[in-house]
């Protein structure tokens, strides 16, 4: 086991908040803050983010991490970052100002773009080059939009001035450097959510670029998810740590979740459901609605391989019920509420409120509550809002063994929605496969640690990621196979009605 001494720091620039995190050698948790951002939301559809305040808010847990474990820069070794994916910003080069607001992963404002992107090759058009279908869900339609859309966008890429970048370039650029000169940078994973990177050079595709009319000078120089990038800078709180990993937050929970080898996954139930199995170095490409995406790459080691499941929206359902309807004051009495009824009576809700993602791809479907009768209540519309979860992970399963040809045995679980024992134990039963979650849950921000801790030599190599890895809680299946057979198939029928509602 390595000796160096120290901590390893980890921020995790979440889709609505932001925290910064540190932990021990045994992969434990030291300390933890946390602050929530602005959802914005323009129009029907439209998601949005400010960056500064992102900004703001990441300096600021990241001080607060520190000060509430009473450590101080010196105790840090090394700091990783991890984030949303595919969330866009574009800032002026010379002032580091963002030009608009950064448009949200959820934003379906792209829908018309990707169609025509699409034109008679349909949504299939770079599906072999870079993993992806044409969906709203990616960065780079998002990067066409602001470029005719947005003027000072539009002028700055005329004029050579203009950064793109997903979330984790926005936090180096400010980190690495104060808000004129920081680095450019992202690593394969993040640049593998953008649409515009080659999955096997693992370089910017210049003809995408060029089809979609995104300047490849406005983009950041890719690199690995585990090397040393360079010092923090003052303005970041963490003045002269290396910085030394990134990561997309699903592929950091992967990595946290020690699913290093080729039939691993791990299942995260955070604002969406995004479940990630390790192919090793073999990109493989799904039959069945899945996305192709890196999952990893450590320095110059080859990189690693993921077929994903991402489901829009799981965990912000139950948000969407405290906060536009006003079910519950808390998210997690979602739980109490559900738990008063015995079954969902008859009732399920679709949340298809950016379209269906995976395995489906209908951005024409919108989300809708099925089943009602004079019975229903609240409390069967939170246990179908929790079964939803457990539907569509279900749906991403089958698409996954259907691709892969492995029959999973467990299903590793975090984030979140783990805390929800309603949830699993469905979970659990609708799949009919043991539901895991280990003792750290947190795994997102210490996949994030490991990469850097693995850079910097903190950690030795990937078997003392293993080791740490222990079971918390495990739910076994105890539902029988017809109440299961009929339950989903209700399940199927109540999505097929969400279809060409957009
Ligand atoms: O692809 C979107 C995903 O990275 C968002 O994750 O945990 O911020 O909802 P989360």
């Amino acid at each position: 086991m390595a000796s160096t001494p120290g901590y390893v720091a980890s921020i995790d620039q979440g889709t609505t908040s932001t925290r910064a995190m540190v932990f021990d050698r045994r992969g434990r948790v030291v300390s933890v803050e946390q602050l929530e951002h602005r959802q914005i939301f323009p129009r029907a559809g439209w998601v949005e983010h400010d960056p500064a305040e992102i900004w703001r808010n990441t300096r600021r847990v990241v001080a607060a991490a520190l000060a509430s474990a009473d450590l101080t820069v010196a105790d840090i070794v090394a700091c990783g970052l991890t984030n949303q994916r595919e969330t866009t910003v574009a800032w002026d080069r010379s002032t580091g100002e963002p030009l608009h607001n950064a448009i949200v992963w959820q934003d379906t404002r792209t829908g018309a773009l990707c169609e025509e992107l699409g034109g008679d090759a349909g949504a299939d058009r770079y599906r072999t080059r870079t993993g992806l279908p044409l969906s709203t869900y990616f960065a780079g339609p998002k990067m066409r939009w602001l470029i005719d859309n947005v003027d000072a966008v539009a002028e700055r890429a005329r004029n050579g001035e203009l950064c793109f970048g997903t979330m984790d370039s926005w936090i180096a650029w400010n980190m690495t450097g104060g808000p004129t000169g920081g680095q450019h940078i992202t690593d394969v994973t993040n640049a593998s959510r953008t649409m515009l990177m080659d999955l096997e050079t693992l370089t910017w595709d210049e003809t995408i670029c060029a089809d979609m009319g995104i300047p490849v000078e406005a983009l950041p120089d890719i690199r690995s998810s585990s090397e040393v990038y360079g010092s923090l800078r003052g303005h970041g709180s963490l003045p002269g740590v290396q910085f030394a990993g990134i990561l997309g937050d699903q592929q950091a929970a992967t990595f946290g979740q020690a699913c290093l080898s080729p039939g691993e996954a791990k299942n995260t139930y955070g604002t969406g459901n995004f479940l990630l199995l390790n192919t090793g170095t073999e990109a493989v490409f799904s039959d069945h609605g899945l996305l192709t995406t890196v999952c990893y790459r450590i320095g110059e080691d080859a990189p690693r391989y993921a077929l994903e499941g991402s489901i829009a929206v799981t965990g912000s359902l139950v948000q969407w019920l405290r906060d536009n309807l006003g079910l519950f004051s808390e998210a997690a009495d979602v739980e109490k509420l559900a738990a008063q009824v015995d079954d969902n009576g008859g009732v399920y809700f679709v949340p298809a409120f950016s379209g269906l993602f995976a395995p489906r791809w209908r951005p024409d479907a919108r989300g809708i509550i099925t089943g009602l009768t004079r019975f229903a209540d609240k409390r069967h519309i939170a246990r179908a809002a929790l079964e939803a979860s457990a539907f569509q992970t279900r749906e991403v399963i089958e698409a996954m063994q259907a691709d892969s040809g492995v029959r999973l045995s467990t299903l590793k679980v975090d984030g979140g929605m783990v805390v929800n024992n309603l949830l699993m134990q469905f979970q659990a039963d609708i799949l009919d496969v043991p539901v895991i979650r280990p003792v750290v849950n947190e795994t997102t921000a210490l996949g994030a640690a490991y990469a850097a801790g693995l850079a910097v030599g903190y950690w030795d190599s990937e078997d003392e990621i293993r080791e740490n890895w222990n079971e918390h809680t495990r739910w076994n299946p105890a539902m029988d196979a017809p109440v299961r057979d009929r339950l989903y198939g209700e399940w199927n029928r109540a999505v097929e009605h969400s279809y060409g509602l957009a």
